[in-house]
C-alpha cells in the first residue's frame, strides 16, 4: 500500500514520519535538520504537523498540557473536531494517554496497581519461559528473523495475558496495530474498517467479562471506581484497546533495535554474554539510543513556540527519541555507551503522561535478552537481507535478519 501523500519532499518543510525514508535514516535526517538550522521542521501534511528535535522543547511541550493536548496522541488525516464520534477532550478514545488534566490523573491512577512490581514480578519466570519456547522453535536454523521470530512475539503473550486474550488471536493484534500506528498515510478506509475489527473484538471481551468476571485488566476495569463511579463503557473500552496497542509495537520495537546493536556489535555482546549482571544497565542505553516511540499533542491555540507560529489544532509531534540524542543533555549522544551512568532518558516520556508500563516493558526487555544471549552467546546482522523498519510514530525492526553464530 501506498501513502496518498506520496514520498516526502523536503525534511524541514515536508516530513512525513510514515515515509518509509524516515524511520529508515532517522538519524542523519535529525542530523541534517540540525545543522541546517532547523530545530523544528514543519509539514502541512496531515492537515499541519510540526516536529520539534531539542531536548529543551520536547521536555517544554510534554510539560505544558494547557497549550498542548494529549487528547489525539496518534497523527492521523483527520483531527478530532473533524471525526464526528470522536470521544472529546479531557477523556479522548484511550485513557489516560488521550486524557488531559483534570481527568487524566484520575484515569492513571486507577491503572496504578496493575503495573506495579508485586503484579508484574510474576510474571519474570512466564516470560522467561515463553522465550525459550520461542528459541526452540526455531530449531537448528542458521538464519532467523530476530522480529519475527522472536522480539513481536514477546509483548504479545504479556497483553494477552493482561488482558485475558487468547494467544492464538495474536496475528490479529498485529495487523490492527499496524493499521492503527503505522498505516496513518494510507487511504483511511482500510483503517475505518480495521477499527471496527478491533472496536468488535473488545467490546465481545468486555461483554464476556460482565457476564464472567475473571482476574484480568477487563474485570478489573469493570469493578473499579473513579471519584465513587464506575466508569463508562467508553472508559473501560478505550482503556483496553490502549494497553493493546501501547503495551505491543513498544516493547517489540526496543527489543529488536536492541537485538540489532547487540547483532553488530561483539564488544557489547561478549561483556552481556560474560556479565549478565550487565544487562539492566546496557537496556537504559539501548532504551536512550533507539528510543522507540513518538508521541502527538493537538496545540489549543494559536501562538508562537520558539520563533514559529502554531496554528490551534496543528500537530506536534513529540519526539523523545531525538530528545535523547540531543548532545546538550547527553554528552557523546549519537555514541551507544552501554557503561554510561548517567542516563536521565525520555524514552518513556515526560510529565504527566509518562510510561505507566515501563516496570513490565523493563522486565520483559531484560529477561528476553538474556534468555537470547544464553541461547546464542554469538550471532551477527545477515547482511544479505534488508532489515526492514516500522513505519510512523513507534521505530522498530520489523524484519530484523540474524545469522547465528553460536548456540547452547
Ligand atoms: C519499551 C517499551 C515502551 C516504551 C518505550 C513506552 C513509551 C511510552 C511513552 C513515551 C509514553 C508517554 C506518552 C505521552 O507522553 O503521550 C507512554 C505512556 C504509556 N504507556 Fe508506555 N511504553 C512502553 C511499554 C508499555 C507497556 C508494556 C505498557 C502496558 C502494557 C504501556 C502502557 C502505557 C500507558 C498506559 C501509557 C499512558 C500513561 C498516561 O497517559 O498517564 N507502555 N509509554
Amino acid at each position: 500500500m501506498t501513502s496518498v501523500y506520496g514520498p516526502a519532499t523536503n525534511w524541514a518543510t515536508d516530513f512525513d514520519h510514515a515515509d518509509p525514508e524516515y524511520n529508515k535514516n532517522i538519524h542523519k535526517i535529525w542530523d541534517d535538520l540540525k545543522t541546517s538550522g532547523c530545530p523544528i521542521a514543519h509539514t502541512d501534511r496531515y492537515g499541519g504537523a510540526w516536529l520539534p528535535l531539542t531536548y529543551e522543547m520536547v521536555h517544554e511541550i510534554s510539560y505544558d498540557t494547557t497549550h498542548f493536548s494529549s487528547r489525539s496522541p496518534v497523527v492521523g488525516q483527520l483531527k478530532p473536531s473533524e471525526i464526528p464520534d470522536a470521544v472529546p477532550a479531557p477523556v479522548g478514545g484511550v485513557p489516560p494517554i488521550s486524557s488531559d488534566p483534570p481527568f487524566h490523573a484520575g484515569a492513571r491512577h486507577l491503572l496504578l496497581p496493575i503495573f506495579a512490581p508485586k503484579k508484574i514480578d510474576p510474571l519474570n519466570s512466564v516470560i522467561r519461559e515463553f522465550c525459550h519456547k520461542l528459541i526452540d522453535d526455531m530449531g537448528d536454523k542458521e538464519f532467523v528473523d530476530g522480529a519475527v521470530e522472536y522480539a513481536q512475539n514477546i509483548p504479545v503473550m504479556v497483553v494477552a495475558h493482561l488482558l485475558g486474550f487468547p494467544l492464538e488471536d495474536a496475528d490479529q493484534f498485529r495487523v490492527w496495530i499496524r493499521s492503527a500506528l503505522e498505516d496513518v498515510g494510507e487511504a483511511r478506509e482500510q483503517r475505518e474498517t480495521d477499527q471496527l475489527a478491533l472496536a468488535d473484538y473488545i467490546n465481545k471481551h468486555i461483554d464476556q467479562r460482565i457476564e464472567n468476571p475473571g482476574d484480568d485488566l477487563i474485570s478489573y476495569l469493570l469493578n473499579a471506581e473513579m471519584e465513587g463511579e464506575k466508569l463508562s463503557r467508553e472508559h473501560v473500552f478505550g482503556t483496553v484497546a490502549l494497553a493493546l496497542i501501547a503495551g505491543i509495537d513498544t516493547t517489540w520495537s526496543a527489543l529488536g533495535s536492541s537485538l540489532l546493536h547487540l547483532a553488530n556489535n561483539s564488544v557489547d555482546r561478549r561483556r552481556l554474554v560474560e556479565n549478565p549482571s550487565m544487562i539492566a544497565q546496557a537496556i537504559e542505553e539501548f532504551l536512550r539510543a533507539y528510543a522507540p516511540v513518538t508521541m502527538a499533542r493537538l496545540v489549543t491555540e494559536d501562538m508562537d513556540f520558539h520563533g514559529v507560529q502554531m496554528k490551534k489544532e496543528d500537530w506536534v509531534l513529540l519526539p523523545f527519541p531525538a530528545a535523547n540524542r540531543d548532545e546538550k543533555e547527553f554528552p557523546n549522544a549519537a555514541t551507544v555507551d552501554i557503561d554510561r551512568e548517567i542516563n536521565r532518558h525520555t524514552a518513556f516520556g515526560l510529565g504527566i503522561h509518562r510510561c505507566i508500563g515501563s516496570n513490565l516493558a523493563r522486565l520483559e526487555l531484560n529477561v528476553a535478552i538474556e534468555v537470547f544471549l544464553e541461547r546464542f552467546p554469538d550471532f551477527e546482522q545477515d547482511t544479505k537481507e534488508e532489515v526492514k523498519w516500522s513505519l510512523g510514530q513507534v521505530r522498530g525492526p520489523r524484519k530484523l535478519p540474524l545469522r547465528i553464530v553460536t548456540r547452547t
